[in-house]
């Protein structure tokens, strides 16, 4: 805990050590946080940053652990989870909405208050700022699309409004991974609340037909190839069904890698190796993982 002495005592009285995580995600896996703390304030953030650069600890920011993959012996430094910050007020055309909240419910807000836009994110599991990190969406609509400005912490330590235009978003990237989001304001246009609705049960109803939504997985396990489907192509490669150990290649939609119950980290890798070396094999395309691998990048080359 020496370590630790970096930080303010008001914030170190908070900080948990070795903290179990695999329940804070939604695969189910992965070992302990050395050092575990949730975030009250933007001060709470901003000084945890500062503490972790001055005792050279790795920072890890925890969203709704939606698209994470942890590894079994646990992550080292500091894992840093915003679910406090979680205000979501509509204001006009606009919502402010803390990090911490969840997506669904910014999503549903969004909806009561007759902003349309955000329902085309309905069933995107996680948190608003893990959203924005991943620019999560899909078919029907991107986060990036809906943002006016985002509370943004940089590497170096300075907090400030970034504006739309000042933030790269592509597909499942955004530049504000680099640092902490902390807070967003979103624009929607003027909708009609019950056809928002609908339009949200509409999504949810073919994702619960088309995903193994309820199963333990952190969604897709790769990114689709330009123009292409990576779950088709795994489709194709006869990789349905196929496990390690207690991970395995969804029946259902062949993108999604899932957690039969006990499946460790090391599983789940293995299994995405042997998907990657029969798509290539098969198709010739060299899949890239969606899913974040904690504590380091994965090394998936076939
Ligand atoms: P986490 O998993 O906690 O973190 C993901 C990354 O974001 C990490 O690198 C983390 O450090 C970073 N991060 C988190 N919070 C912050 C922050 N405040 N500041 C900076 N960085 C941060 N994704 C889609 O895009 N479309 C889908 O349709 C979709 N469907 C899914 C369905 C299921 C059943 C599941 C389990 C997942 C699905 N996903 C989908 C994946 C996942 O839900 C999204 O990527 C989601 O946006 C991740 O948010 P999170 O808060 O859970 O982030
Ligand atoms: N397909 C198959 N076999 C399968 C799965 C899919 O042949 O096992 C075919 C489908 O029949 C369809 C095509 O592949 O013709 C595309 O499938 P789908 O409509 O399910 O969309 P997707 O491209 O696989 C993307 C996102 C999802 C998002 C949905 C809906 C990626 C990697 N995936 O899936 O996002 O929910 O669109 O918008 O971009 C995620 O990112 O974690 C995620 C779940």
């Amino acid at each position: 805990m020496s370590t630790l002495l970096a930080f303010p005592s008001r914030l170190r009285r908070e900080v948990v050590p070795q903290r179990p995580l695999a329940l804070m995600t939604t695969m189910r896996i992965g070992g302990a946080a050395e050092f575990y703390v949730e975030a009250r304030s933007l001060r709470d953030v901003a000084d945890a940053v500062i503490g972790c650069r001055a005792a050279r600890l790795p920072l890890h920011v925890l969203g709704g652990g939606s698209n994470l993959l942890i590894d079994d012996a646990g992550v080292p430094g500091l894992v840093l989870n915003l679910k406090l910050m979680k205000g979501v007020k509509p204001f006009g055309s606009k919502v402010i909405v803390g990090a911490g909240a969840s997506l669904a419910n910014f999503v549903a807000t969004c909806a009561r208050a007759g902003i349309a836009g955000p329902e085309g994110l309905a069933g995107i599991p996680g948190s608003v700022g893990g959203a924005l990190a991943m620019n999560a969406g899909g078919r029907f609509a991107e986060i990036g699309e809906f943002v006016d400005r985002v509370l943004w912490l940089s590497p170096e330590g300075t907090i400030r409004y970034l504006y739309r235009e000042e933030i790269q978003f592509s597909y499942r990237h955004s530049s504000l991974r680099k640092g902490v989001v902390l807070e967003a304001i979103f624009e929607g246009k003027p909708g009609k609340t019950a056809e928002l609705l609908a339009r949200m049960q509409g999504i949810m109803k073919q994702k619960l037909a088309n995903q193994p939504y309820t199963a333990f997985s952190a969604g897709c396990a790769f990114t689709n190839p330009p123009g292409q489907s990576a779950g088709r192509l795994i489709d194709l490669a006869g990789c349905k069904g196929l496990s390690v150990g207690d991970a395995q290649v969804s029946t259902q939609h062949a993108n999604f890698i899932i957690n039969r119950g006990q499946a460790t980290c090391s599983e789940v890798l293995d299994l995405m190796r042997l998907v990657q070396k029969r798509v290539n094999d098969l198709h010739g395309v060299q899949l890239i993982p969606e899913v974040k691998a904690w504590p380091q990048p994965m090394e998936l080359a076939a």
